[in-house]
């Protein structure tokens, strides 16, 4: 099979309103990306994904778009655009933006005219949207047609009082959901991404990608997931997508996705599929939750590790596609707190365990994804007031929680332990006033362990977490890291975390504890010629029997015999 430059790539996720602002009105943009690519060059990444650019009321801080083929003034003009392109292509990066399927901003002009019936679109535009006529109750009271819940909390269903029916997002009520049954509406979205393509695209994040069809039947159901998850007809819109746009045209797709069976997982990423060529799921990253807890229920509720739960993950995505389709891992992305407080240590650790988690996933076979920010180990932000917070979604889950029972300190506490605004605040760069990332108050709280955790107190300290992940970039290349098979060793052990991964080239053996106590196992497996070539603490010969200190990480190689 022909190799495709995406099973090569190293991809750094950038969320661009909190990566550097050039202008100084506290916003990142563009030409603020551009003045950092010596810095990702420099780092060794060679795709970035940035998050949505366009158009938009910022809702959902740009995944609601109110004009596809506009940039947004907070983030630059389309010639910011096409010299990022340009400049990224010369140092060798390539590009993925996000491109958005699932719905549009209320402000768009599509759905100003479907909402609208005099408008002289309306009967154009009415049906990219998803209707239904309200149901009502035996007082004659107005009822939403279902119970479904939305992602970030609320009904899915807004009243428009000018056609008397209701629209579905199944997301804010700012970003109402296209209707992919509509041949016109795919049409137009295909030409969004041509368009974007024709400018020097290298690849598209397929934002919400298994929400594209909808149970027309439009059942009861409360939560109600099922009927707007995952439906088999999604398939065959992406397929076709796929076929039209991505394919001829050469551009990599990576979807979103969450709880992919095997069948499934080949439809998304298999080799012979023509739906996308990477999958980003969710296997491991809410192994935490405490279900038990009835007041910030869900992933808002922070428990004990389940680290079984995360190997078992990594474990299965390789396994599923292995040599039938290509792996892509990562920690986490712009929608999840910062790994290193999520499965790590922030506080005492927070060296020990931020290396401990790049050893951990940076050995594994696939393509990676490092999101902005984690490889100086930023931690979540201790968010004071709910003020402090940006994220739609945390205003209707802090209603929740309310309802449920839990006082303002129980929520505060979930929503700073989980939130997304916890990923999202703006990168600390050095221990300038506003961390070098703007000379003005940011458009969100800078985290305020800034002025230790920065980018220039690590960038030439050889021990420091950037260090580990820009020599763990080199190694992924020299050794083919990304082509190896992955083998857990003891993956029922609930105390360890180890595995090997053979490349091409080498042999790699991760140990990893990710607790704060002591952890000793046996390890029954052939311990000859081993190197110990990384350690978070000091080097260690490596027995059967091994004790690590808490989040201690070693990591060994052994050269392959046969040198391919
Ligand atoms: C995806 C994005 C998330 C966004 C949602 C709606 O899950 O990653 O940030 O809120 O889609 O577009
Ligand atoms: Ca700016």
């Amino acid at each position: 099979m022909e190799r495709k430059g995406w099973q090569d790539a190293i991809i750094y996720q950038i969320y661009l309103r909190s990566f550097k602002d050039s202008n100084n009105d506290g916003i990142g943009d563009f030409k603020g990306l551009i003045s950092k690519l010596d810095y990702l060059s420099d780092l060794g990444v060679n795709a970035i994904w940035v998050s949505p650019h366009y158009e938009s009321p910022m809702d959902d801080n740009g995944y609601d778009i109110s004009n596809f083929f506009e940039v947004s003034k907070d983030y630059g003009t389309l010639n910011d655009v096409k010299k990022f392109i340009n400049l990224a292509h010369q140092k060798d990066m390539k590009v993925i933006f996000d491109l958005v399927l699932n719905h549009t901003s209320d402000e768009h002009e599509w759905f100003k005219a479907a909402k609208n019936p005099v408008h002289v679109d309306h009967h154009k535009y009415h049906d990219y949207y998803i209707w239904q006529k309200p149901k009502y109750d035996k007082d004659g009271d107005r009822q939403m047609p279902t119970q479904w819940r939305s992602w970030f909390g609320g009904g899915v269903w807004e009243y428009n009082e000018p056609t008397d029916e209701y629209y579905l997002h199944i997301f804010s009520k700012k970003m109402p959901d296209l209707n992919w049954r509509n041949s016109n509406m795919k049409r137009d979205l295909k030409d969004v991404a041509k368009w974007w393509i024709n400018l020097g695209v290298d690849g598209f994040r397929v934002d919400a990608s298994n929400h594209l069809e909808k149970n027309w039947d439009f059942p009861e159901g409360h939560p109600g997931y099922e009927h707007f998850s995952s439906l088999p007809k999604h398939h065959e819109y992406l397929e076709e997508f796929g076929i039209e746009i991505f394919h001829p045209n050469n551009v990599m797709a990576m979807g979103e996705a969450g709880g992919a069976t095997k069948e499934e997982a080949l439809k998304y990423c298999g080799f012979d599929n023509n739906e996308f060529d990477l999958l980003i799921h969710f296997g491991h990253v809410w192994a935490d939750c405490d279900d038990s807890n009835h007041l910030t229920p869900g992933k808002w509720s922070k428990g004990n590790i389940d680290l079984n739960h995360i190997k078992k993950s990594f474990n299965r995505w390789f396994r599923m596609l292995n040599g039938d389709g290509w792996n892509l891992i990562y920690w986490h992305n712009h929608d999840h707190p910062r790994v290193i407080s999520h499965y790590g240590n922030d506080s005492v650790y927070h060296t020990e365990s931020g290396k401990m988690l790049a050893y951990s996933l940076y050995f594994m076979p696939g393509t990676p994804i490092i999101y902005q920010g984690e490889e100086i180990g930023m931690t979540n932000v201790d968010y004071k007031d709910l003020n402090d917070f940006r994220d739609v979604e945390v205003y209707t889950e802090y209603k929740n929680f309310l309802s449920f029972g839990a006082t303002h300190e129980v929520a505060m506490q979930a929503l700073r332990n989980r939130s997304r605004d916890n990923a999202r605040s703006p990168f600390q760069w050095n221990n300038d006033v506003h961390s070098g990332f703007s000379k003005v108050t940011p458009w969100m709280n800078i985290n305020e362990n800034y002025s230790q955790i920065n980018l220039k107190n690590q960038i030439n300290d050889k021990n420091s977490i950037f260090s580990t992940y820009k020599e763990l970039i080199r190694m992924r290349k020299e050794d083919n890291i990304n082509d190896g098979i992955l083998e857990f060793i003891d993956i029922d052990n609930k105390d360890t975390f180890v595995y090997v991964n053979e490349t091409p080239t080498a042999k790699f053996l991760v140990l990893s504890n990710f607790y704060s106590k002591k952890i000793i196992f046996d390890l029954n497996i052939d311990i000859e010629d081993y190197e110990n070539i990384l350690y978070n603490y000091k080097e260690k010969e490596l027995t059967n029997k091994m004790k690590l200190l808490p989040y201690e990480a070693l990591v060994y190689k052994k050269r392959n015999r046969v040198m391919k």
